[in-house]
């Protein structure tokens, strides 16, 4: 068999690990290509051979050894063509990648027939179908040691400290990360707080003698006042292929507002790229290493239009289909556990 394997959208820690696992299965009995650059790379036909030596040590390697793009083959003219004519020179290909690398390798598979299979990755963890996408661990470590020793600051300059983290349009981050920091409060884009709420609760708890405070915000919340004006902080008004604006920024804006509305001494720090980057905690490496293994698996196997997914502590296989109808934003109830610390 020849099996290609691409790693689409942005990156994240453990992709190399779903890379070295799917090659390892595959590399005995099979042919296995690596896509370069995601779906650019299958409508450019820009591959490279890989064996058990090119992933050898890659394990705990963050990024990807195969690049990564935001292509999107729908939006580009003859790229769906093109992306057809090249995997008809594979037995299967292994779409690692978010919703939108997902998107379209669900697309491909149900419109034309593909052999494709998925694999979860996004430090968003906002794919359906799955109890957890790898990279989000890495990324929730990364933001609670930030917020830890925010807290040492905060406390000796008793400062309101605002922890920006990314998620897009799913707080997952924020409400994981908040609660494991011991977050004053958490903004989600979910359930949006009013600016003057949160303003309240940072005043209460200086109130009672606890000077400081740690406010974790979602850059997908929007900067939302009891009048009921709202507004997405965004860094360009450009969308990308999927359609997508490029977020960040809400927390300096939520920090003036804080500052304006309570007085006291505010700072803020944005985490950004910082929570994709380095090496991915002993979680998402195990986990990145058995949906690479089932991937491997269901190629050998000839099921296609399947993803890997977590279910409880199983890795199963499940259809791409459900993966990408609908982002798994975070339910009503989790988000009450991360309340139940709030002021
Ligand atoms: O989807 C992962 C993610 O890191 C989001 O949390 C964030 O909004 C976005 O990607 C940033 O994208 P880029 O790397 O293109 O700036």
């Amino acid at each position: 068999m020849r099996v290609g394997m691409l790693t689409g959208g942005g990156d994240c820690p453990g992709l190399n690990a779903v890379i070295r696992a799917a090659t390892r299965r595959l590399a005995g009995g099979h042919e296995v290509v690596g896509v370069l650059h995601g779906w650019r790379g299958m409508i450019e036909g820009r591959f490279t051979r890989l064996g058990i030596d090119d992933v050898s040590g890659i394990l705990p390697r963050g990024g990807t050894i195969l690049k990564t793009s935001r292509t999107n083959p729908y939006r580009e003219e003859g790229g769906v063509d093109a992306v057809l004519r090249n995997l008809a020179t594979f037995d299967a290909l292994i779409a690692i990648g978010g919703e939108d690398t997902l998107g379209v390798a669900h697309r491909i598979h149900a419109e034309h027939g593909a052999p494709i299979i998925g694999v979860p990755k996004t430090i968003d963890n906002d794919l359906a179908a799955t109890d957890q996408t790898f990279g989000f661990d890495t990324a929730v470590s990364i933001a609670t040691e930030a917020i830890d020793r925010l807290h040492t600051t905060a406390e000796s300059h008793d400062r309101v400290m605002v922890v920006e983290v990314m998620g897009r349009h799913a707080g997952w981050l924020a409400v994981q990360s908040g609660l494991a920091g011991g977050a004053d409060v958490v903004l989600i884009p979910e359930f949006p707080i009013s600016v003057e709420r949160c303003a309240e609760m940072v005043r209460a708890r200086h109130a009672r003698g606890r000077d400081f405070s740690i406010v974790v915000v979602s850059e997908g919340w929007p900067m939302t006042h009891e009048d009921g004006q709202t507004g997405l902080a965004t860094q360009t008004e450009e969308l990308d292929a999927f359609g997508h604006v490029r977020l960040g920024g809400i927390g300096e804006h939520l920090g003036q507002e804080l500052k304006r509305l309570t007085g006291f001494d505010t700072r803020v720090t944005v985490l950004g790229h910082l929570q994709r980057g380095g090496s991915p905690t002993a979680y998402d490496r195990v986990l990145a290493t058995r949906y690479g293994l089932l991937a491997a698996d269901l190629a050998i196997a000839g099921r296609h239009g399947l993803m890997a997914a977590l279910r409880g502590t199983d890795v199963v296989a499940v259809p791409l289909a459900d993966a990408v109808k609908e982002l798994k934003t975070v339910p009503r109830e989790y988000y009450a556990l991360a309340e139940a610390f709030f002021g």
